[in-house]
């Protein structure tokens, strides 16, 4: 429940990020011993991870934010359709259950609320590093008869889930793998990081060509994940869209390299220091004439429900092309029906700003969606109401709180069916 209108001013610690915890916990499952991961954050997708190692025959911990994975013997090399189900990014298990098992059945992920949510890159990178796949019954079954060798892939598309599948079955292939046209994204480089603290040997994380020298084994480490830059992305445009200001700690502005210039367009000023960034709001924002999603270091695709909801209320009007997922727009009939003018025509979304929305009550359709009409909601005149949070818990550790802390009229009600 959100009351409206109140300019936002406060300090926030971000929590560590869910992208780059989900593939990390995965990884774990490689390594001999025990690894003790720092600041993972408490959320349903990292609890759900944790019970795919639990069933994998792992001991998974989680204790405030501190997770210990031990991987003595693997008792299953199944992940269950239950499993896989509760999670979307759960293809992320493929890699690693081959690297250290050899064998994996997973069910086939379903598509998600963005669409389509293919594996077929995952698929083909891994058939040329030695992986038979055969499909029954809704089940992947894979097999690497004559084990994991390391290949050369070039990827269609730098897809992030990709990338990591491919990471994560190369560190223990035989031989050397160079993956070209890699994806970017700093959780990426954070996953190749947790991997070199275990032993691995990986070069050019963070670049479009990857190299990992396959190794006999690797060893559990004590690691911290990296803040989560679309948490900071989020409360950046809070603070923004009710015209206050915020300094987001722990956080380094690099990773946000990629929207902090369309933050400046909107008329917000940024600080950045080497370990806060400090965001001043203007009293209205401005449009951005054109803001396109791209793999990093372009705009990301992540941010982009955030800014619809900021930019719905500057001043002019503002193009927005979602060109990563299919199906990306599903938060726009919410914020229509909150008084925004947006007109959307295949992958582009034409934004032309009100002076205010009005509160309404709102269904979440998915993470960031869900996150774009709470900032709607605390831009808003007058009382929004949103529903379906389990969307907003998969991304975001206790939102509510976090935005209380910083001057906002909002709380969670019991009822929400
Ligand atoms: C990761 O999803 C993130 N999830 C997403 O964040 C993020 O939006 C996305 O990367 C892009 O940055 C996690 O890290 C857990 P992709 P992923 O593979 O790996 C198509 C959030 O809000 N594709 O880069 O699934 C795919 O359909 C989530 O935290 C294929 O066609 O993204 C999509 O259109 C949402 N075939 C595009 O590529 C494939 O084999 C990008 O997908 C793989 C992907």
């Amino acid at each position: 429940m959100i009351e409206g209108g109140t300019p936002l001013e406060g300090e926030i610690f971000l929590h560590g990020a869910k992208n780059s915890a989900l593939p990390i916990l995965a990884a774990a499952l490689l390594c001999d011993g025990e690894t003790v991961l720092e600041n993972c954050p408490r959320l349903t997708d990292v609890f759900a991870a944790c019970r795919i190692l639990t069933h994998l025959g792992c001991r998974c911990v989680m204790r405030e934010h501190c997770v210990t994975v031990d991987v003595q013997t693997l008792k299953s090399h199944t992940v269950p359709e239950t499993l896989m189900q509760e999670m979307r990014s759960s293809i992320i298990f493929l890699g690693a259950v081959l690297g250290r098992t050899g064998s994996c059945r997973v069910s086939y992920p379903g598509g998600c609320e963005l669409g389509p949510r293919p594996i077929d890159m995952h698929l083909e990178a891994l058939r040329k590093m030695g992986v038979h796949f055969s499909v029954c019954g809704g089940q992947l079954d894979c097999t690497v008869p004559s084990g994991l060798h390391g290949a050369r892939i070039h990827l269609p598309f730098p897809s992030v889930g990709a990338t990591e599948n491919v990471l994560l079955t190369a560190v223990l292939a035989s031989g050397r793998t160079v993956l070209h046209n890699a994806a970017r994204e700093p959780e990426i480089v954070d996953l190749a990081s947790f991997l070199r603290s275990c032993g691995a040997r990986i070069s050019g994380d963070g670049e479009g060509t990857i190299i990992i020298e396959g190794v006999k084994k690797l060893t559990g480490s004590h690691y911290t994940i990296m803040p989560d830059r679309i948490a900071g992305i989020t409360y950046l445009g809070a603070a923004a869209i009710t015209g206050g200001t915020v300094c987001l700690r722990n956080v380094h502005a690099k990773p946000l390299e990629n929207v902090l210039p369309a933050l400046e367009q909107t008329g917000c000023r940024l600080y950045p220091e080497p370990d806060r960034l400090h965001l001043l709001a203007p009293r209205r924002l401005r449009a951005v004439s054109s803001i396109r999603t791209m793999p990093h270091p372009g705009f990301p695709t992540d941010a982009q429900a955030i800014f619809m909801a900021m930019l719905s209320v500057a001043d002019g009007v503002s193009v927005i092309e979602e060109n990563i997922f299919e199906n990306r727009y599903r938060h726009v009939d919410a914020l229509v029906k909150m008084g925004a003018k947006i007109h959307v025509s295949g992958r582009i979304a034409v934004v032309t700003g009100v002076r205010t929305l009005s509160g309404a009550a709102v269904a979440a359709t998915d993470l960031r969606g869900g996150a774009a009409m709470v900032l709607a909601g605390l831009g808003a005149q007058g009382k929004t109401e949103v529903r379906q949070l389990a969307h907003l818990d998969r991304g975001y550790e206790a939102m509510e709180t976090v935005l209380q802390g910083i001057g906002a009229h909002i709380y969670r009600t019991e009822t929400d069916e």
